[in-house]
């Protein structure tokens, strides 16, 4: 069996966080201490996935490219994959395809920040699926912004609703979607829908049909933030400072997943930390070397 590969969908243009994102993309921006991007890669990192697309609007490639190499500081490998318009979450499986070659994959989406002890178990148990698909629900207080699952009496998922109009489920689906290899088929079977994007609710319905979806619920012990507005940008990077002042742990650190995996050697850990070598980042990652 292949190995699990990833994919982060780092496309869109972050629109509503105008006049920012005009010059730079949404998932290079600031959470506190780290690029945003760095809290999806760590998910997978923390799923057990080396190999991971990362898929970009052309014109903001070659800074994430600068910003993140070919992933071997990490023990990961990229590949870079472009995504001209974006047209749905649904065409990032049209896209990694051939990068996917009928592996399973794990998709999150780079704006996305999951938080909570018990992650890694979480994550682990539906990398263990190799057929099928595993999606994550959350409960929020405004689910017409997200795609939510409505439950049957056995608290089985009976239905999938992108964007309802009214509140009829608080469990939306987060961006964190683990499927088996047949996923870029299914996408080629999606068709645009009234916004004239390929969703991956859509995607997710084939499966639904099949009885082939497992809805994994992630508690109240559990941090799922969103960045999707100056507000909540804000109020998630204070949530990550808070924890890490607190704690002296860093949340999000790539390095740190890497080295404690055994990707990296000490040696490559320490080439990082001289390179942070004047922030507090930097002393972390120095002080793991013990
Ligand atoms: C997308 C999905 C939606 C999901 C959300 C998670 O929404 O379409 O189902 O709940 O991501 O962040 P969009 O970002 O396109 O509004």
């Amino acid at each position: 069996m292949t190995a699990r590969k990833g994919i982060i969908l780092a496309g869109g243009s972050g629109t509503r966080l105008y006049p920012i994102t005009m010059a730079v993309s949404k998932q290079l921006l600031p959470l506190y201490d780290k690029p945003m991007i760095y809290y999806p890669i760590t998910v997978l990192m923390l799923a057990g996935i080396r190999e991971i697309a990362i898929i970009t609007t052309p014109q903001d490639q070659p800074q994430f490219q600068r910003l993140l190499g070919d992933g071997s500081q990490w023990g990961l490998r990229f590949d870079w994959v472009v995504q001209p318009r974006p047209e749905g979450l649904a065409q990032a499986y049209l896209l990694a395809a051939d990068f996917l070659n009928g592996a399973a994959s794990a998709m999150v989406l780079g704006d996305n920040i999951f938080f909570g002890h018990g992650l890694p178990p979480l994550l682990h148990q539906a990398d263990a699926r190799q057929t099928g698909a595993t999606i994550f629900c959350y409960r929020v207080r405004d689910p017409q912004r997200y795609g939510v699952v409505l439950f049957d009496d056995q608290d089985r998922p009976a239905r999938l609703v992108e964007k309802p109009r009214t509140a009829i489920s608080p469990w939306a689906v987060t961006g964190l979607y683990f499927l088996d290899g047949t996923a870029p088929e299914r996408a080629a079977r999606v068709t645009p829908s009234a916004r004239g994007e390929l969703e991956i609710t859509a995607l997710l319905d084939s499966y639904l049909a099949e009885d082939a979806l497992t809805v994994q619920r992630m508690g109240r012990g559990f941090a799922w933030l969103d960045t999707g507005t100056h507000e909540s940008l804000l109020d998630a990077g204070n949530f990550v400072r808070t924890l890490e002042n607190r704690q002296g742990l860093q949340t999000g650190c790539p390095e740190e997943i890497a080295y404690e995996a055994g990707w990296i050697s000490a040696d490559a850990l320490r080439a990082r930390a001289e390179l942070f070598h004047k922030t507090e980042y930097g002393a972390y990652l120095l002080r793991l070397l013990g």
